[in-house]
This record gives C-alpha cells, structure tokens and sequence, in this order.
C-alpha cells in the first residue's frame, strides 16, 4: 500500500475525505505527512486529529520559489512518499521540483481541464455562461494545470448559481474521485508514462477514465 504525502493551503475538505476513506477501508493507503504552507490551514487541525505528522513550511519565510521548493523536496523526501497529493495547495511548484517526482505527483483542479487552468475557475466557468462544469485529477508535468487528466467529473451550473454554489456542487464531487484515484494508484493500477495517463495498462482518453 502506497504512503502519501498530502499538501495544503487551507480548508483541507480534500485531505479529510482521503483520512475518512482510508478509515472506510475504500483507501488501503497510509497517509504519511500532511504539509502546508500556510500556518492557520485549517487542514493541519484535521490531520492532528487523525494523529498524522504534520508540517508547516511557510513560503513567507523563503526568499523565492526555487529555495522553498528545494526545502519542500527535502521535507517530502524524509517521509520517502509513494506520492505526492496536491489537495487545495495553492502555489505553483518549479520545474525542479515536479522532475523530481514525476509519475508520483497528483492535483485535483476545479475545472475540466483544459478549460480554466489557474484561479477563479468557478467565476469564470458562470461568466462564460457555461452550462457544464466540474473538476480533474491529473498528474502534474511542468505545465500548470496541463498534466494528463486521470478523471473529470462534471457538474450542472445553474441559471441563479455563484461561484460559492458552484464550487459547493463541484467540491461533492471532489470528495468522490480523489480518493478514488488515490486507491488506484495505491493498488499499483495507475502510472504516468510519456506524459499519459495509464490504468490497468491502458491510455487514458484525454479527459480521463469515463
Ligand atoms: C478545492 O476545490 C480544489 O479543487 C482547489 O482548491 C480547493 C481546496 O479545497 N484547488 C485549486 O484551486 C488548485 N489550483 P480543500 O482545501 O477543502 O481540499
């Protein structure tokens, strides 16, 4: 079973789905180290509760990227983690630092990729009037939010929606497939090979498992 190292920025609704599958037994994965870079993430309270090591690496105390992301890759390393679950990290990782772990790094993102990478995906998804919305897995390249796409779930925008409902609606569904592709990967199912995604040795269509 795979040990994960799980990295967040704040809520942390992502992480306590993983803590309560593998407590459901849906997840056989063992999460190792919760990481965030921010000190007041409500996650880091999540992961006491659930007597998992956290640590805080603030990236104010660093003076650029590339010396944070070096002290990130040290951190993750001393947990010698299968994977590396981005859920709600909010920075964007160096070049450097996604080589290190390629094929084992994994993003959840609020849209369906391509569509709306970086912020705001909801407001942007309800000012372009779309009727469809949702969210992606992928495994993450040194293209932000441009790595291949493991699954997509979609969810309905409604007329009255703000960005607050929608991203409600698109967070149920998050709580769903992470931890679902997290089992996949724990059970050796999953792999990133020339920049696709495999599972049980096949390519993945490019909006992921259908
Ligand atoms: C989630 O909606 C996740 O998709 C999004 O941040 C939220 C974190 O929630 N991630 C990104 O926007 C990545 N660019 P959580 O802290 O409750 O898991």
């Amino acid at each position: 079973k795979a040990k994960l190292c799980v990295l967040i920025s704040g809520n942390g609704s992502n992480l306590q789905a993983m803590i309560d599958a593998v407590d459901a037994g849906r997840l056989n994965a063992e999460i190792v180290g919760v990481i965030s870079n921010r000190p007041n993430a409500y996650g880091l309270t999540r992961a006491e509760n659930a007597g998992i090591k956290t640590l805080c690496l603030d990236h104010t105390e660093y003076a650029d990227r590339a010396a944070y992301d070096v002290e990130l890759q040290r951190a993750i390393e001393s947990l010698q983690a299968d994977a590396i679950v981005l859920a709600g990290f909010m920075r964007i990782l160096t070049p450097e630092f996604v080589d290190a772990f390629a094929g084992k790094l994994l993003n959840i993102h609020p849209s369906l990729l391509p569509k709306y990478k970086g912020l705001n995906t909801h407001q942007r998804a309800i000012d372009n009037g779309d009727k469809e919305h949702g969210v992606s897995v992928h495994f993450v390249t040194p293209e932000l939010d441009g790595g291949p796409v493991i699954i997509q779930s979609r969810v309905p925008v409604f007329e009255d929606d703000t960005a607050d409902d929608l991203a409600e609606r698109v967070q149920e569904q998050e709580r769903r497939i992470y931890p679902l592709v997290l089992s996949w990967f724990s059970a050796g199912r999953l792999k990133m090979l020339n920049n696709k995604a495999i599972l049980d040795e096949q390519e993945l269509p490019e909006s992921g498992y259908a």
